[in-house]
C-alpha cells in the first residue's frame, strides 16, 4: 500500500526518537479512553429519566457495570455525581490532549531542525561529483521547500496515529454498547473510506507533480537572480516573464489539484455520515432493540468519532501529498549510493620534500576523454611552480584533485611518500588556500571576508594580508573601510577588487602551498605586477603554485609545467622552455615579451 510506503520512508527519520511512538500512541489511548468512558456515563444519567431500560439493560456487560457504579444513589445525588464525574473525564482528556499537542510540537520542530541540519551538513560533505551532476534549482528547492513538507508529512503522521488510537477506543467502546449496531457501523464506515479512496487515490501523483513544479519555478526565480544582468543586456524581461509565468502558473495548477482533492473528503463525509446516523436512529427506534439510553450514548459516541474518522483521512491524504517530498529528501540523504571523499587516518604535519603526480589521469564523466592523462611530475616544497596552457587544458582540474575535490581515476597524488588518501582530510586543506577566477564573496564585511581565511586572525594579520594583496588603498576609499559590507554576492566591488579581497584571504591563512589559479587576470598590469612583487615576497619557502594566461607572471617561477589537452608536454624553467622552442616558446613570442640573455 502506498500509506506503508510513505511511512515507511519517514520512519528512519523518528529514528533518534524512536520513545516517541509508544508514548504517543499510550497518550492518544488514555485521552481517548477518558473521552469514551466519560461519554459513556450518559448511560446511568440517561436511565434516570427512563427507569424501566434499567432491566432489559444490564444484560450488557458495559451498561451493567455502568449501572452498578450509580445504581446505588438516589436519584438527585446522581444528577450532580454523573454530570461531575464526565465533567472531570472530559477536563482530563483535554490535558492529556494538550500534553500530547505540546509533545508532538516539541518533536516535529526537533526533528525539522535535524533534518534542515542533516540536509545542509550533506550538502557539505558530498563530493562534487555528485553535487555537480544535480540541477541547481532542484538542490536550493530540497533545501528551502522539500524539508520543510518532509516535517509536514511527520505532523500528518502523528496525527494519523493519535486519530487511530481514539478510533480503536471508540471503537471498543461501541462494540461493548451493542456489538451489532458496531458492525453495522463499522461496513459503513469502511463503504465511505472505500468511496473517499476513490476520490484520492491522485493525491500521491499530483503531489510528485508539485515537486516537479516547484523545482522548475525555483529554477527560474534562481536563474533571473543570478542571470539578471544578462536578461537586461540582451533585452529578455519578455521572454523571461512569460518562462516564470508558465512556471507559475504550474505551480498554481497542481496546488490547484492537490487543494481540490484534499477538500472534498470533509464535505463528503459530513454527508455520508450524517445519512448513517439518520438511517440507524430510524432503524433501531423502529426494531426497539436497544433501551433508549444505550442508544442515544451510542449515536453520540458514533458523533464524536466521525471527525476522528474524518481527520484520519485527511491525514492520510496529507502523508500521501507530501510522499514526494519525503522521497526526495530521504533519497537526497542516502549516504550508501553517493560518493564521497573520505578522509585518511594519518595526521599531516607539513610538506618535506615534494608533492608528487604518479600517472594520475582524470576524467569528470566516464563517458567524456580524459581531462588529465597520466600526469607525473613533482611540485618541489618551497619552490613557485607555474602552469601553462590553452584554456581546457586542464590546469584548474589538476588544482581540483590537488585540493582533492575529486579523486583521480587511475594514479595517485602523493604528499612526500604518503598518497593523499591516507592523510586526513582536514589537516591537508587546512595548509593549502586557493585562490580561483571564480571569487566568492560572502555577504559580510570586508574584514570577515577576509577573516575567513582564517577565523581567528589578528587585525595587524589582516592588514599585512590586505598590504601584500595590494588591495589597502582601495579599501580605505570604501564607505566605512574595513566594516563596508560587500553583500549581494559583492556586487558594489569590481572583478579586480574581489580578486585582490579573495588574494587577502588566502594569504591570512597564511597557507604552506598557495595556489592561485588565474588569480590576477581581472587585474590591471600595475596592480599585477605590485602583486607580483607580493609574491616572489610571499613565495619565499612557500610552495606556491600559479596558472596564469600572462606570462610575466610566471617568468620567475622555478619550474613551469606546460599543459594540452590534458598532457604535460613541457617542463622546467623558462630558459630551458624557451630552448626547447615549442609552444611555450611559441606563446612567450605572442604575447611579445623580449626574450632574455
Ligand atoms: N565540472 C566539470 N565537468 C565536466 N567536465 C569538466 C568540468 N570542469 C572542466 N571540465 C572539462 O575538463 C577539461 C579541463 O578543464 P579545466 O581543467 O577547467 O581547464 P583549464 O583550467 O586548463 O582551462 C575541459 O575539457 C573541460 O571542458
Ligand atoms: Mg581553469
Amino acid at each position: 500500500m502506498r500509506e506503508i510506503t510513505a511511512i515507511r520512508s519517514l520512519l528512519p527519520l523518528l529514528k533518534p526518537n524512536r520513545w516517541a511512538i509508544p508514548v504517543v500512541v499510550s497518550l492518544g489511548i488514555l485521552s481517548s479512553g477518558l473521552e469514551g468512558f466519560g461519554i459513556s456515563l450518559l448511560i446511568p444519567f440517561l436511565q434516570s429519566f427512563d427507569p424501566g431500560s434499567a432491566n432489559s439493560a444490564r444484560s450488557n456487560m458495559l451498561v451493567g457495570f455502568l449501572y452498578g457504579l450509580f445504581g446505588d444513589l438516589p436519584a438527585p445525588q446522581r444528577f450532580v455525581v454523573i454530570p461531575i464525574s464526565i465533567f472531570v473525564c472530559i477536563a482530563l482528556k483535554n490535558g492529556l490532549s494538550y500534553g500530547n499537542t505540546l509533545l508532538l510540537s516539541w518533536l516535529n520542530a526537533r526533528i525539522g531542525h535535524r533534518l534542515r541540519s542533516r540536509v545542509f551538513r550533506q550538502l557539505l560533505t558530498v563530493s562534487d561529483r555528485y553535487l555537480e551532476k544535480q540541477e541547481y534549482s532542484k538542490l536550493s528547492n530540497l533545501l528551502a521547500t522539500e524539508t520543510w513538507n518532509t516535517t509536514r508529512a511527520l505532523g500528518y503522521l502523528f496525527g494519523l496515529i493519535s486519530s487511530f488510537c481514539t478510533l480503536l477506543v471508540f471503537i471498543v467502546i461501541l462494540q461493548l454498547i451493542s456489538w451489532q449496531l458496531t458492525l453495522v457501523v463499522g461496513l459503513v464506515i469502511c463503504a465511505i473510506s472505500l468511496c473517499i479512496r476513490r476520490v484520492t487515490r491522485s493525491a500521491k501523483s499530483v503531489s510528485e507533480q508539485l515537486v516537479v513544479a516547484n523545482t522548475i519555478l525555483a529554477g527560474r526565480m534562481w536563474e533571473g537572480l543570478t542571470g539578471m544582468r544578462v536578461i537586461r543586456a540582451f533585452g529578455r524581461e519578455e521572454y523571461e516573464q512569460a518562462r516564470f509565468d508558465r512556471a507559475s502558473h504550474q505551480v498554481r495548477q497542481t496546488f490547484l489539484k492537490l487543494d481540490v482533492i484534499s477538500a472534498v473528503i470533509n464535505p463528503l463525509y459530513e454527508v455520508l455520515s450524517a445519512l448513517v446516523l439518520l438511517a440507524l436512529l430510524a432503524i433501531a427506534l423502529s426494531q426497539n432493540q436497544i433501551a433508549m439510553p444505550s442508544l442515544l450514548t451510542f449515536l453520540f459516541i458514533l458523533y464524536r468519532l466521525q471527525p476522528q474518522v474524518q481527520q484520519m483521512d485527511s491525514a492520510r491524504v496529507g502523508l500521501l501529498s507530501w510522499s514526494g517530498s519525503v522521497q526526495d529528501v530521504t533519497k537526497f540523504l542516502r549516504q550508501d549510493d553517493k560518493p564521497y571523499i573520505l578522509s585518511g587516518s594519518l595526521p599531516f604535519r607539513g610538506l618535506r620534500h615534494n608533492l608528487s603526480f604518479r600517472g594520475v589521469s582524470f576524467n569528470y564523466n566516464p563517458q567524456d576523454k580524459p581531462a588529465l592523462e597520466r600526469l607525473s611530475f613533482n611540485i618541489p616544497q618551497g619552490k613557485t611552480t607555474a602552469i601553462v596552457g590553452p584554456s581546457g587544458a586542464g590546469k584548474s582540474t589538476l588544482v581540483n584533485l590537488i585540493c582533492r575535490f575529486y579523486e583521480p581515476t587511475e594514479g595517485s597524488l602523493y604528499a612526500d611518500d604518503y598518497p593523499l588518501t591516507e592523510l586526513n582530510l582536514a589537516d591537508w586543506r587546512a595548509r593549502i588556500a586557493v585562490v580561483s577566477q571564480e571569487v566568492y564573496i560572502f555577504n559580510a564585511t570586508v574584514r570577515e571576508n577576509i577573516a575567513y581565511g582564517r577565523l581567528d586572525a589578528s587585525d595587524t594579520e589582516i592588514a599585512e594580508a590586505v598590504r601584500l594583496a595590494n588591495a589597502e588603498q582601495f579599501i580605505c576609499e570604501l564607505p566605512q573601510g574595513f566594516d563596508t559590507q560587500v553583500g549581494d554576492r559583492g556586487f558594489r566591488l569590481s572583478g579586480g577588487q574581489r580578486q585582490r579581497l579573495a588574494l587577502a584571504r588566502a594569504i591570512v591563512r597564511n597557507p604552506e602551498i598557495l595556489i592561485l589559479d588565474e588569480a590576477t587576470n581581472s587585474l590591471d598590469s600595475i596592480s599585477e605586477s605590485l602583486i607580483q612583487d607580493a609574491l616572489n615576497t610571499l613565495g619565499q619557502d612557500r610552495t606556491v603554485i600559479v596558472i596564469a594566461h600572462r606570462l610575466s607572471t610566471i617568468e620567475h617561477a622555478d619550474q613551469i609545467l606546460v599543459l594540452k589537452d590534458g598532457h604535460l608536454i613541457e617542463q622546467g624553467d623558462l630558459k630551458r622552455l624557451l630552448k626547447h622552442d615549442q609552444l611555450f616558446a611559441q606563446l612567450y613570442r605572442l604575447q611579445n615579451r623580449n626574450l632574455p640573455i
